[in-house]
């Protein structure tokens, strides 16, 4: 059991009590059963590619892994929707759209990777989430197994479903802690014609930053607008793979359209006026194979720079777009040792603690905490898409309003009163 006690954050857990896994509802009772009469604790674990911690346990915890359920994919093209299980792999659920010419948007950088199922539980964000928004966009249904040891369907396969209050969408990022979520039925659109991407080098990284904000205002809203701040460009370029050491640019972003005319001169001539002197070094590629060797260094960032600083903290604060400009002014003021990269069209910064293994814990503390104060003070928030699991568990209550952790503990009491499902997290 040694691979639970980590995933894909900087923080370990403890051994679990056991690794479970359920095949059959009867199953998922017992295991309710069991968390009751001994206090155990159920923690959901899917690829274990989350951020922050979600899926780690303390000693008397249960994981509970889902690789021995029923693994179903359903697509109903009528329907404009599909349903999987939990178990099944974020990029299955993205190519049974493809391969029916329909879209399942959410795309985090690891969905080679990820599991469906953590994709929901921690309303995974990604590049798409510029256009198409979160994961919890797309979820028009869920199954879960709750307190009671059922499994219970919130929602129907419709967009249009107003009876009520939707408590599917309460379990959808929330990270396990109200119940165990065991599959989904998602909303598709249909797939996107052309594409755009353009590599966008820039002499001033300054002069990128109102971009996003002035293409929004513009009439332009690219399906993805990604970056890299000058600092975390140089480490890729020094140390990074042959790909990224011919990176262009003292800062870079990468864009992609994919409205219906995005490929036609209009488009771009539209877009070029608009981008003004920042367009003088632009490539930009229409086909897939140029489109994919622009992506490649963006998809690899993380991957390289965990591999290079095992011990970095990559935090996902959000900062309005409006705003971006103020922000990082502050930032460079503020001092914190950071290199910065992400999704810059919806404001959502990797600030990368690149040297965090060799911080004192109070200082990086010290430091994490104001850089989430300042993403809150320019009306952002302290995570985009990782959540908030065991990493920022205390960020959040320090920033949080009483009253919205009052409700959110009175919503844990009543879905989870003997507080089973995965405890010690996020409240
Ligand atoms: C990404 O956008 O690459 C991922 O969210 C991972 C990260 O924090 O670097
Ligand atoms: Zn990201």
């Amino acid at each position: 059991m040694a691979p639970l006690r980590r995933d894909e954050s900087h923080l370990e857990g403890s051994l679990p009590l056991a690794l479970a896994f359920p095949r059959t509802a009867e199953d998922l009772s017992a295991l309710v059963a069991y968390a009751n009469a001994e206090g155990a604790g159920l923690v959901p674990r899917g690829a274990g590619s989350g951020k922050a911690g979600g899926c780690l346990a303390r000693p008397n915890d249960i994981v509970v892994d889902l690789t021995q359920w029923p693994r179903t994919l359903d697509l109903r093209p009528s329907d404009l929707c599909l349903r999987a299980s939990a178990n099944v792999l974020l990029h299955e659920v993205k190519s049974a759209a493809d391969t029916h010419g329909l879209f399942y948007p959410p795309d985090p950088n690891s969905w080679d990777i990820c599991g469906f199922g953590g994709s929901l539980a921690t309303n995974a964000g990604g590049p798409n989430a510029c256009k198409y928004g979160m994961t919890r966009h797309w979820v028009l249904a869920v199954e879960a197994l709750l307190a009671d040891g059922r499994i219970h369907t919130f929602g129907i396969p419709s967009v249009k479903a107003n009876a009520g209050p939707n408590l599917g969408q309460l379990l959808i990022g929330s990270e396990g802690i109200f119940g165990l979520i065991l599959g989904a039925t998602v909303r598709l659109a249909p797939k996107p014609q052309s594409r755009l991407t353009l590599l966008l080098p820039v002499d001033d990284f300054h002069g990128l930053l109102n971009l996003p904000g002035k293409l929004c205002a513009g009439g332009y809203l690219p399906s993805a607008f990604e970056f890299w701040d000058p600092s975390v460009l140089k480490e890729l370029r020094t140390f990074g793979p042959e790909e990224a050491r011919r990176l262009p640019g003292q800062a870079l972003a990468l864009l992609e359209f994919d409205d219906r005319d995005c490929a036609t001169d209009a488009f771009m001539d539209g877009l070029l006026d608009l981008l003004g002197p920042l367009s003088e070094h632009l490539q930009a590629a229409t086909e897939s194979r140029a489109r994919e060797a622009l992506w490649k260094v963006r998809r690899m960032t993380s991957v390289f720079l965990k591999e290079r600083y095992p011990k970095k903290v990559s935090e996902d604060i959000v900062v309005p777009r409006s705003r971006l400009t103020e922000f990082f002014v502050a930032l460079e003021r503020s001092g914190i040792p950071s290199v910065t990269y992400g999704h810059l069209g919806d404001g959502n910064l990797h600030v990368n603690f690149l040297a965090a293994g060799e911080t004192p814990s109070d200082q990086l503390e010290a430091q994490l905490m104001e850089l989430f104060r300042m993403s809150v003070s320019f009306g952002g928030t302290l995570s985009g898409e990782h959540g908030i699991g065991l990493a920022k568990r205390s960020a959040l209550h320090a920033l949080s309003d009483p009253a919205d952790l009052a409700a959110w503990r009175s919503v844990k009491q009543a879905l989870d009163p003997s507080g089973i499902f995965n405890p010690g997290k996020v409240l």
